[in-house]
């Protein structure tokens, strides 16, 4: 009775948080054995999120937002984490072992993104740390993307654009940005995740051949379902594709898969895309092989050290630049976010999150 009497008063007290105090009275009051909450878990939002996922977030946690949208250094980072029990990260945040180190009531991590090669996930794993990511809602719309700039790269869409925006368009000309056509031609997936399928997907209405290389073949029904594409080495699709596009996740393994020497395979004529991660290419060596025509362009929608790109590719026509917004469609970015907080809310509330990475962790009491 006395502890009834003291949720009632909490519960008309505390006006601004009504919707949380009702949750936590309703949890209360079926199980008056457990210990009143004195206070939600503690969480960090790293960056700028849609107002709406915060007011989500907000019955569940006290929240440390960053709507200014302030980059943090790694040191604070690891500071503004100290007394957090979980943090809503996007892919510009390093999590490192150091700063998992440093944060030891640090319970879930839980990025906006599929690729999740900004948060160190061995060293989450062995701290009893929960990370999730947000994969499946953003493939059909990054593969959209994938296609967007395997197009405008074959066929100069920015390029040409820049030149009549420039004042320079005085005569039709039967050469002018004359490009490679996309109908018919041979596609190299390097990935074939669900991005990768999703891409392959969409060519056959270009009548396309499509090869692929990845970590393990798929399944034959799999193979059919993406255009019959045909399994082959990285050397084989590089030496035999028209337009070879990049999908497959970062990591130490995957670092420089495309360098010098892979670009000497490709065909002069060819284009290369890259919609995974900044990494993956060796930039220096893709713009030396586009200032000397080794390849004849490409589309980039993430770079090394992004977003402070190598300048070198400012000075090339034949290069599409963009900066990391594959997954940038509204619905999509939303879906991520929400994918992102039902993670978060998961994880906190003693559930177990849709995407977890660790399902192997042994969560922290
Ligand atoms: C991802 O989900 O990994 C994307 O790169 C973020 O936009």
């Amino acid at each position: 009775m006395l502890f009834q009497s003291f949720v009632s008063f909490v519960f008309f007290v505390d006006l601004k948080n009504t919707r949380a105090m009702a949750l936590v009275v309703f949890e209360q009051s079926l199980n008056l054995e457990a210990p009143f909450p004195m206070s939600k878990p503690r969480i960090l939002v790293t960056r700028a999120v849609f107002p709406d996922v915060l007011e989500r977030l907000a019955p569940y946690f006290d929240i440390e937002s960053n709507q200014e949208d302030c980059i943090y250094t790694e040191e604070e980072l690891r500071e503004k984490l100290r007394d957090k029990d979980g943090v809503f990260t996007t892919p510009s945040e390093r999590v490192s072992a150091a700063t998992i180190a440093a944060c030891p009531q640090l319970r879930a991590i839980c990025n906006m993104a599929v690729g999740y090669n900004n948060i160190d996930l061995d060293a989450a794993s062995q701290a009893g740390i929960m990370v999730t990511n947000t994969p499946d809602v953003l493939n059909e719309t990054t593969a959209d993307f994938g296609w967007a700039l395997l197009m405008a790269t074959a066929r100069r869409v920015t390029e040409s654009e820049h030149w009549l925006r420039a004042g320079k368009w005085e005569k039709w000309r039967y050469d002018s940005f004359l490009g490679a056509d996309v109908h018919g031609s041979t596609l190299g997936i390097i990935g074939m995740g669900r991005i990768g399928q999703a891409i392959a997907r969409r060519s056959t209405g270009f009548n396309m051949q499509v090869l692929y290389h990845n970590r393990s073949r798929l399944s034959e029904d799999l193979e059919r379902a993406a255009n019959n594409a045909r399994y082959a080495s990285k050397e084989d699709l590089l030496r035999q594709s028209d337009h070879v596009i990049l999908v497959l996740p970062y990591s130490a393994a995957t670092h420089h898969t495309i360098t010098a020497a892979e670009l000497a395979l490709m065909k002069p004529s060819a284009t290369l895309v890259n919609i995974a991660r900044g990494g993956i290419v060796d930039d220096a060596a893709l713009i030396d092989a586009l200032r000397t025509g080794r390849i004849a362009a490409a589309g980039l929608d993430v770079f090394e050290n992004e977003p402070r790109f190598h300048p070198g590719f400012l000075s090339l026509s034949n290069v599409v630049l963009t900066p990391h917004i594959a997954s940038a469609s509204e619905p999509t970015r939303r879906g991520m976010a929400n994918t992102a907080a039902n993670n978060l809310i998961a994880a906190l509330t003693g559930g177990r999150p849709a995407n977890l990475l660790n399902p192997k962790v042994k969560p922290k009491a």
